[in-house]
């Protein structure tokens, strides 16, 4: 059997979610151990993890762990992919995280290339401002470049002595000086918390990033200087684009964004892909398929909250009696209603920004 391995820094996605899951011996993500789920988590857009049992028990007896995730500024536009990354931040900040979320910059200067200056720039003026105007709290919020964070810097060399090249190929298929400096440094962003305050952590992320996670977990198992509890991790499915494709890109497709304008907002969702038959006499008559309909996946995870106004969606749209059109209308019209209220938060986000950063 060919070797499997998933290269983070790559935009081709696992098709096979539960085929990973199994692969790389990942634990099914139990709704009932987690209390008021978010829409994520009840909709089943959250499926796996790795060492959940003690988060949730962190959660249930009050005590202290804390989340960290980051992001690369690689653009200077934000997808609803981010959305869910931080939709799962809020829901362990909300149930008494400690929160950390980091500007992966260093990561993107080594792997694609972007100034430290330009990533700063785009960080303050978009990134930090939407993940406030997401619902991140920013009083409770750390957030940190890792350009500027010396204690995550300094960990990270430390920390380096505990890996070996072999592990890297068997990881990551791949040994480059820059994939090897981004992952330990990334390492180090998800164990620092610990350094302060010895308690678990849960990092959530796309499942792309399951090998630093695991990479991770093996460097704290043999750092035993410092007793660190392994990192834990929670995946959830990715968003897809409009056109199909599995994962928002942030360069192809038709890929929506936080704070697109009306008239964007228009023109992506008139061209999505649908569920729908070919010919409306056929629609009304089989019904449509909400499987395959590209806007149904953003009703699900994103943008309608009511399960039973969501239930009676789908049943009407299978039924033939909600065609094409009218769902594209009614998700236009969710979407600039969304869009609306978040240019307002993020608005008075970007004026304050300088705050929360020490
Ligand atoms: N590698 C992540 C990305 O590609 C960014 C990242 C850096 C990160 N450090 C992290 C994610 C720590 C989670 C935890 O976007």
């Amino acid at each position: 059997m060919a070797k499997m391995v998933i290269d983070p820094w790559s935009s081709n996605i696992p098709e096979d979610y539960k085929k990973i899951a199994d692969k790389f011996g990942l634990e099914k993500f139990n709704i009932e151990e987690f209390p008021e789920p978010n829409l994520l988590m009840s909709r089943g857009i959250v499926f796996s993890g790795r060492d959940l049992k003690i988060i949730s028990k962190c959660i249930k007896e009050k005590k202290p762990f804390y989340v960290l995730t980051g992001i690369m500024p690689t653009a200077d536009k934000l997808h609803f992919g981010t959305k869910s990354v931080i939709d799962q931040v809020i829901y362990f900040q909300k149930n008494g995280a400690e929160t950390y979320v980091l500007v992966a910059d260093l990561e993107a200067a080594a792997t694609r290339g972007i100034s430290l200056k330009e990533a700063k720039k785009r960080a303050m003026e978009i990134h930090i401002p939407c993940y406030i105007a997401l619902g991140l709290d920013p009083k409770k919020t750390k957030f940190y470049f890792q350009s500027e964070n010396d204690e995550v810097r300094n960990l990270s060399y430390v920390l380096s002595r505990k890996a070996t090249l072999n592990e890297y190929k068997a990881i990551y298929g791949n040994a480059e000086p820059a994939r090897i400096m981004s992952s330990i440094l990334q390492v180090s962003d998800i164990l620092h918390p610990q350094l302060k305050k010895k308690m678990p952590g849960i990092i959530p992320i796309g499942i792309d990033q399951d090998p630093h996670i695991r990479l991770s977990r093996d460097i704290a198992k043999r750092a035993h200087e410092f007793n660190f509890f392994l990192p834990s991790s929670i995946y959830h499915k990715f968003v897809p684009d409009l056109s199909g494709n599995l994962k928002m890109s942030k360069s192809e497709g038709n890929s929506l964004y936080l704070l697109d304008t009306d008239e964007e907002i228009k023109k992506k969702v008139s061209k999505a892909l649908t569920g729908g038959q070919k010919t409306l006499d056929e629609q009304k008559k089989k019904g449509g398929n909400p499987d395959k309909d590209m806007l149904f996946e953003l009703f699900k995870q994103h943008l309608i909250t009511d399960d039973k106004e969501l239930e009676k969606r789908i049943k009407d749209y299978k039924s033939g009696k909600i065609l094409d059109s009218e769902n594209k209308e009614y998700a236009i019209k969710l979407l600039q209603k969304y869009m609306k209220d978040f240019r307002e938060k993020y608005n008075e986000a970007r004026k304050d920004v300088d705050k929360y950063l020490d």
